[in-house]
């Protein structure tokens, strides 16, 4: 399966599409890992308060493919107010996934003292225990705090992006900080009927695709990466199979008619605050 990469800001390559692991059981982890990496994915996505880092780890030691394919992404999700609180968090996720290093960590929300909690990460970047590191639901309202004072910029924010809620005012907001936008949920979790409506529906007509497909291109069109999850193999490779197709510009103006400029998934997110 053919795969695009983002070179992100440290000059580190990102797969364009990853696998996301939330709300994957513990038992059932491993064999959906492997089996998505069977099918063509290099990119993970799990965090600590996925309680799967483990089984994660454990699918990447398992597979032939050579770690150095692989791309995978974690978060530390508790509140931490010292450095010393920080490095005995991303020390457990270290723990929880058996691996010498991962290829991105993530503050994963705002909370603690997200400076100090980033100095931290500078650190442990530094030392080589991450390939790069970024940040994630941070809004022009959090998202300072990080880039003021930075000595390592963060390389990406991984928001709730998807066709219902496109992110544009966000996207203008990282470009000045050449930080990537990672979307999670970017089939807005099957939400409000998306696979159904007639614009995704009828525009996957013509390319031979499904309305998911369309929904995951029109954001890697714009260059934003993302992490669909799914725990089954066809829609693992339905998923992926998105390099064989162009939207048009018509296309992409009738999709960026969906935008209904709010968050659907309930989860925090700041829409007002730019
Ligand atoms: N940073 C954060 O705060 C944050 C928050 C939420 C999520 N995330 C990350 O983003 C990843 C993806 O987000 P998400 O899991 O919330 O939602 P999502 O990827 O938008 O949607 C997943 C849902 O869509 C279904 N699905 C997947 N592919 C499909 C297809 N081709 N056709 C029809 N249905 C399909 C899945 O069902 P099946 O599994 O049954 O196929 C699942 O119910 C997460 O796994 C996680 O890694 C991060």
């Amino acid at each position: 399966m053919n795969m695009e990469y983002k070179t992100l800001n440290n000059g580190v390559e990102m797969p364009m599409v990853g696998l996301g692991v939330y709300n994957i059981a513990r038992r059932e982890t491993q064999r959906v890992v492997e089996q998505a990496i069977e099918v063509g994915y290099r990119s993970i996505d799990t965090a600590a308060m996925y309680y799967n880092e483990r089984e994660v780890g454990d699918a990447v030691k398992a597979t032939g493919v050579p770690r150095g394919q692989l791309f995978v992404t974690t978060k530390i999700c508790d509140p931490c107010y010292t450095r010393d609180e920080t490095m005995r968090t991303v020390e457990h996720s270290m723990k929880q996934l058996g691996l010498d290093y991962v290829d991105l960590m993530l503050l994963h929300w705002p909370v603690g003292k997200p400076a100090v909690m980033w100095h931290a990460l500078e650190e442990l970047y530094g030392q080589g225990l991450f390939r790069a590191i970024g940040v994630s639901n941070f809004y022009p309202n959090t998202f300072p705090a990080i880039v003021n004072g930075a000595r390592v910029m963060p390389v990406v924010n991984q928001c709730e992006t998807h066709v219902l809620y496109q992110q544009r005012k966000m996207m203008d907001y990282l470009k000045p900080y050449n930080v990537a936008l990672e979307a999670w949920s970017p089939l807005a979790e099957g939400r409000h009927g998306i696979f159904k409506g007639e614009t995704l529906t009828g525009i996957g007509h013509q390319y031979g695709k499904t309305a998911a497909q369309v929904a995951l291109k029109f954001l890697v069109q714009r260059g934003i990466i993302i992490i669909p999850k799914t725990a089954h193999v066809e829609r693992m490779r339905e998923n992926i199979d998105l390099f064989d197709f162009t939207l048009s510009d018509d296309d992409l103006a009738a999709v960026a008619s969906l935008d209904t400029g709010h968050n659907v998934t309930g989860w925090p997110s700041d829409a007002l605050c730019y």
